[in-house]
């Protein structure tokens, strides 16, 4: 059950390290969340910024599918944030946009045959660092509507818990259907980097291992596992 356990820490360097370091001592389901993170990580080692107004927290799993938890992840923090009244889009594999500005993400990460999914949700910040106005955004600057921290994590424990159902009863389908109709970029070209290598192709479908399938313009396809993605700029 996701949030039967839950720490709750006013400061912490990230917590997905504090998650982590609970591996074997803590049942499956336990969440982490702080206020603040000191060194909050996204994707490829970046920092991530988390002031006081955002939502973070790391959720520890059993093992399941990389690819498709954090698809699960994904659609449970878009289902979350629709509960409140905002509607949301992913960008594969793992950003949540407003305005198609980025308003949140999902780190996950397998340590000790467990996974840590950490979720940063950029809520209530009213205003970024110059370097990175450019890239974030919030709910807030988006919308104007300022979210209820304890409401919103409520609802992001309870889509968590229904969309990793999903995952363990066999109900991929549903499961993909509910990340297809929050996708941005299906059906149009994309940039795909992964590390040195950078393609240009149509974005198509999500596979059932949360894949991004994409065709290139000599009539390949491909399934694309990891890296990052944007709209070509023609
Ligand atoms: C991304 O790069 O899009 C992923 C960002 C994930 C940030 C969250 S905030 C809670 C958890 N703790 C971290 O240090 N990172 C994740």
């Amino acid at each position: 059950m996701i949030g039967s356990k839950v720490y709750s820490l006013d400061i912490v360097d990230s917590t997905n390290e504090f998650a982590k370091a609970l591996i074997g001592k803590t049942p499956p389901g336990t969440v982490v969340r702080a206020r603040q993170q000191t060194h909050g990580r996204g994707r490829y080692g970046k920092a991530w910024y988390s002031p006081e107004p955002g939502l973070w927290m790391s959720v520890v799993l059993e093992p399941a599918e990389l690819g498709l938890i954090t698809i699960a992840a994904g659609v449970a923090v878009c289902e979350a944030l629709h509960a409140c009244g905002v509607s949301p889009s992913i960008k594969w594999p793992n950003d949540i946009l407003l305005n198609n500005r980025k308003i949140g993400g999902i780190l996950t990460e397998i340590v000790d045959h467990h996974v840590i999914v950490g979720i940063g949700l950029n809520l209530n910040i009213q205003s970024f660092p110059a370097e990175l106005t450019d890239v974030a955004s919030s709910v807030y600057l988006e919308t104007g509507q300022r979210i209820d921290r304890e409401t919103m994590f409520d609802h992001v424990c309870a889509q968590l818990e229904r969309c990793y159902a999903m995952l363990t009863n066999s109900q991929i389908d549903e499961l993909l259907s509910l990340w297809r109709s929050r996708a941005v970029f299906l059906g149009h070209d994309v940039i795909i980097e992964q590390g040195d290598r950078i393609m240009t192709c149509t974005a198509r479908d999500i596979s059932e291992t949360g894949a991004l399938v994409v065709n290139f313009s000599d009539g390949r396809t491909e399934y694309v596992a990891g890296g990052t993605c944007r709209l070509l700029d023609r």
